[in-house]
């Protein structure tokens, strides 16, 4: 670490060569708001590349590692002295937890629980101004609140728990833990539970990144059931800002709820994508509507998230700045400019995913 900047303080980040993450130390790196050790085990989801502009950055340390790894945290610990920690990482994809929701227990409820522990041992023996000022901000999802109907109203922090899918089930249990190590141990903590997010880095096994290669590709553009679920997108550097927030201003066992402040059923999503394409990308003879295929729903499909952002916006003064369809056009633009990253993302690891998740659909 560069010792030329006494003052900024140092993160450990975990999760943060996946997509949120990155976004996230990529700001804090290219703003200098913080030294950042970034804890990752490069999962399929994680990706070094997405951190190549860093190059060799003296304040930006990539360690390759699981957060449930309690000897290897309490390394990076004791040896960089961070003053906070911010937990992304996780395993993220719903249809992945279908298919194989131990994963998703092992690393989002049991890694946790490690993380939270470990940091704990830390944080327990430090001492004054750096004790106070020690924060864990754990990242979550709005889908822990379960599921919505078109009436009813957005998620709040008071919303009851009702998780629906074994992600959002694992995420709710880490939330609980990241709760009790407040209420049990007083460690300070803090909770965002996030909307979807999309822009550039993210791994296409997610909706929009997705359709965009597909599109690209002239491939079909699965939708799932009849395509009137409704998600709230939030581009992604409005989420890593409201962190940031967070980190720095929230106040310690609270819980903030974010969002985009922008409903959309995923078949507008996937309409509108195809509209930017044929602008930006177009293809002699080809409407790209016509490659959108209904194909079957997921099981157990939560049909509307929507989040109530009041708190954060009234307590902390923060709001989405990206509009949905400038935030949308920008992310088209990165993946038509960014063919390499895509390339080598697009693996046989991915391909194996692919049919496993669409062949039988
Ligand atoms: P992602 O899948 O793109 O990245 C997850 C990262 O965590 C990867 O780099 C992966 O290698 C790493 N990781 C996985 N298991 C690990 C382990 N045991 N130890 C260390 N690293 C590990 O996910 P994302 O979309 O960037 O999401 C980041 C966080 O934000 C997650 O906690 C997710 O639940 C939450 N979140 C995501 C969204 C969204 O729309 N993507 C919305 C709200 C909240
Ligand atoms: P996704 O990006 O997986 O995020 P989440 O499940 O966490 O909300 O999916 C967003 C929405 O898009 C969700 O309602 C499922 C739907 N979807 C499709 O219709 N087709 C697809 O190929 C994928 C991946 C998702």
């Amino acid at each position: 670490m560069n010792e030329t900047h006494p003052s900024i303080p140092v993160y450990l980040v975990t999760g943060g060569a996946g997509f949120i993450g990155a976004n996230f130390v990529l700001r804090m790196r290219q703003s200098n708001q913080a030294k950042i050790i970034n804890l990752d085990k490069l999962t399929y989801a994680g990706n070094p590349q997405t951190l190549a502009s860093l190059g060799d950055d003296p304040d930006h340390q990539l360690v390759r590692g699981d957060i449930g790894n309690s000897e290897l945290v309490a390394h990076l610990l004791d040896k960089y002295q961070p003053d906070a920690i911010v937990n992304f990482a996780a395993e993220s994809h719903v249809d992945r937890s279908i298919l194989n929701p131990g994963e998703f227990i092992q690393t989002n409820v049991v890694g946790t629980l490690n993380l939270l522990q470990t940091t704990r041992a830390y944080w327990e023996r430090l001492t004054g101004d750096k004790k106070e000022r020690f924060r864990f901000l754990h990242v979550s999802t709005d889908e822990v609140y379960g599921s919505l109907s078109p009436t009813d109203p957005a998620f709040r922090e008071d919303t009851p728990y009702a998780p629906n899918s074994p992600y959002a089930a694992s995420k709710a249990s880490s939330d609980h833990l990241v709760r009790a190590y407040f209420h049990t141990y007083g460690m300070p903590v803090l909770t965002t539970n996030c909307s979807n997010n999309y822009g550039p880095y993210q791994f296409p096994e997610k909706l929009i990144p997705l359709i965009i290669l597909n599109a690209l590709q002239g491939k079909p553009l699965p939708v799932y059931g009849d395509g009137q679920n409704v998600r709230d997108w939030l581009y992604v550097t409005d989420h890593c800002d409201a962190i940031a927030l967070v980190l720095n201003k929230g106040k310690l066992g609270e819980t903030y709820n974010i969002g985009g402040i922008n409903e959309k059923t995923n078949i507008t999503v996937v309409q509108t994508i195809c509209e930017i394409l044929d602008k930006l990308s177009p293809k002699e003879g080809l409407d790209r509507k016509s490659l959108i295929t209904y194909v079957t729903d997921r099981l157990g499909h939560d049909r509307r998230y929507a989040i109530d952002c009041n708190k954060i916006d009234r307590e902390l003064g923060w709001k989405p700045k990206e509009s949905f369809e400038t935030g949308l056009e920008q992310t088209v633009k990165w993946y038509l400019a960014n063919p390499e990253w895509v390339e080598a993302v697009q693996s046989g690891a991915y391909q194996t995913w692919i049919n496993q998740n669409y062949g039988d659909r």
